[in-house]
This record gives C-alpha cells, sequence and structure tokens, in this order.
C-alpha cells in the first residue's frame, strides 16, 4: 500500500459525524430558523461560536447535508437551486471582500470583478435566482482582526451590510465564530435583535458516573472506523481507561481528538497492520499531533489508570 493509499484510509475519519448533544442542537436549531423564517415577517437569525475545533464548520456542513443544490426546470429554463451555502468572512474583512465571497458560493463566474454596490447587487439577485433560504456566513472573527478591521468604521460597515443584506433579501443567516466575535452582534443593538438565536459548542466532558459527551463521541468514532477506513479491528474506546487516555490526549477538543485518531489510522497501515492497538495510539501521541491540546505532560496511553487521573489533576494545577 503506498503512502497516498494510507493517507487517504485514514482522513476517511472526516467523514464521519457524531451528533452529539450540542452539534445536535445547533443542527436542529439552525433548520427551526430556516422553517419559521419562511413564514415569519422578519427572518430568524443567529450565532454559532465555539472555540477552535469544537465542531462548528462539522456542524455547517451537517445542516448543507439535508440542503443539497439541485438543478429544476421552470418555464423550460433550467435553474440551479441553492437552498442554503456556506461562505467565510475573508480577512481582512471589508464589504466587497463578503459580498465577493457569497457570489463564490452562489456559483458567479467573476465573483471578483466589480464595486462593491455592484457586487452586493448581484448577490441580491442571485440569492432570489438560486431560491437560497439559509446563509451560513463561517469566519465572523476576521471582523476583528487585521488592521483595517480593527478600524471601528470597518467592523461597522459589514455589520450594517449584513443588517441590509437580511432586510432586503429576507434570507435568515448564521454567523459562525470565535466565542469573542459574540461582543459585535451585542454591542449594535439592531444586530443583537436580529440574532437572538445562540449556539454554542465547547470541548467535550468526560462526565462522571455517567458517560459524558467526550466519552460517547470518541465510543461512536471508534465503533465506525474499522467500517470507514476498511481497518480488521480498532480499540474498544467504549473502555473508560483507554476514553480517559483519549481526553488526557486532546483536552476534550473534537478537532485534537480525530486529529490523533488519523495518525493512529496511520501508524497501523504504515507497520502493515489491519488492525489498530492502544500502542498505535501511543506511537501516534509521540509524534506529536495533538500535544497541544493535550492535558498532561507525559504520553498519556502509557500510564495506567491511576497514574492517568492524577498527572490530569497535576496537569490542571500546572504543577507536571
Ligand atoms: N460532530 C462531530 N463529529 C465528528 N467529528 C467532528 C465533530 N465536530 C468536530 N469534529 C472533528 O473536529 C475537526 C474540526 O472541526 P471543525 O473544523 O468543525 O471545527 P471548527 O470549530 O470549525 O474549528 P475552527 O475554529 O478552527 O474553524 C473536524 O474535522 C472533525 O474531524
Ligand atoms: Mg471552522
Amino acid at each position: 500500500m503506498d503512502q497516498f493509499e494510507i493517507e487517504e484510509r485514514a482522513n476517511r475519519i472526516d467523514e464521519i459525524y457524531v451528533a452529539h448533544t450540542s452539534a445536535h442542537r445547533a443542527v436542529a436549531g439552525i433548520e427551526d430558523c430556516l422553517r419559521r423564517s419562511l413564514t415569519a415577517a422578519e427572518p430568524l437569525n443567529a450565532v454559532l461560536i465555539g472555540r477552535a475545533g469544537t465542531g462548528k464548520t462539522t456542524v455547517c456542513n451537517a445542516v448543507l447535508q439535508h440542503l443539497p443544490r439541485r438543478i429544476d426546470v421552470r418555464e423550460g429554463k433550467e435553474v440551479t437551486v441553492i437552498p442554503a451555502f456556506y461562505s467565510e468572512i475573508p480577512s481582512p474583512a471589508t464589504i466587497r471582500g463578503v459580498a465577493s465571497s457569497l457570489l463564490g458560493a452562489l456559483g458567479d463566474v467573476h465573483p471578483d470583478r466589480g464595486t462593491a454596490i455592484n457586487l452586493t447587487h448581484r448577490v441580491i439577485t442571485q440569492l432570489k435566482a438560486c431560491e437560497t433560504r439559509l446563509i451560513l456566513l463561517d469566519e465572523f472573527q476576521h471582523l476583528l482582526d487585521e488592521k483595517r478591521s480593527r478600524r471601528e468604521e470597518y467592523r461597522q460597515d459589514v455589520s450594517n451590510w449584513v443588517k441590509t443584506l437580511i432586510n432586503k433579501t429576507h434570507v435568515p443567516m448564521v454567523l459562525v465564530g470565535m466565542p469573542e466575535c459574540e461582543v459585535l452582534v451585542d454591542a449594535d443593538p439592531q444586530l443583537a435583535r436580529r440574532f437572538q438565536r445562540r449556539f454554542r459548542l465547547d470541548n467535550l466532558g468526560f462526565g462522571g458516573k455517567e458517560k459524558g459527551e467526550f466519552r460517547l463521541f470518541v465510543e461512536a468514532l471508534g465503533a465506525a472506523i474499522p467500517e470507514y477506513c476498511n481497518l480488521a479491528g480498532f480499540p474498544d474506546l467504549s473502555s473508560k481507561t483507554e476514553a480517559l487516555a483519549l481526553y488526557a490526549a486532546s483536552g476534550g477538543n473534537p478537532s485534537y481528538a480525530t486529529g490523533l485518531m488519523k495518525e493512529t489510522v496511520i501508524v497501523t497501515l504504515r507497520a502493515r497492520r489491519e488492525t489498530t492497538t492502544m500502542e498505535d495510539f501511543a506511537a501516534a501521541y509521540d509524534i506529536g499531533v495533538s500535544q497541544s491540546g493535550s492535558l498532561v505532560k507525559i504520553n498519556p496511553f502509557r500510564l495506567s489508570q491511576e497514574e492517568l487521573v492524577r498527572n490530569i489533576k497535576n496537569g490542571f494545577r500546572g504543577v507536571n
């Protein structure tokens, strides 16, 4: 098996979606906004926030899965129907940049040609032509960074543009970004009023007597990986010791956890084996993929459960 095939098999982990409680709540809530906006006088918009790697873009993709693009025939003419789409606020965040990014997602052939006013006009026309019912606008925190957007007037410009677009098109919007960008919405009463629904994602908890979201998350992934990656076997991640080691390695962050699992599958396949062991997890951890998210300083896959618990506690106190 060549490297490409090995990596392709491991990367299939990206296709697994786990509807853990907060992800499910966000997906259902966004779908609710779309449905209710169809009959409401004003569209229902939402903000989806979470730290890096907590699954914001994954939630957007889960929403889009249920709303695929299609070609319809209207009065003998083919039209592309885009019920919902995903776009990103570019950095630096300018009106022209945002409009161009939306146009690109809407299939405009020259999304970067034209003035801000011209591009905005095309966005409005295109949203109508494509019968769009929902816009997912990611990387909202780009309004906070870069020298240009740090200047109040640029932020105001884009915020006002978003408001106007919603007013003119009646298409609900979900602003997606890091927790710090919520202040941008709350600082403007008109924006705060339009974006009342808030969905939050965070690192997943391990739980106590009852299994927490993290345990259920890795259990679901572990159960799906053999089929997706075509492996003969994978460790049982419903076991507390194994799940705790993964929790220590990732801090409960979904992105660090899946990143480590991918690296582990690569370690297995490179050793020309088809069954993953916990030793493969230890080797993958040594490579360093999840170490910046780790709660411990020693490889957690080489510790007993007792040592692991002690190391996690010490790690939290910052003494190990
Ligand atoms: N619900 C989920 N089911 C399965 N995997 C998930 C889920 N949420 C997150 N992941 C994993 O974590 C990775 C990172 O998630 P994602 O890109 O959605 O995070 P993000 O919050 O958008 O991060 P960033 O702020 O850096 O853009 C995904 O590629 C996936 O492997
Ligand atoms: Mg993202």
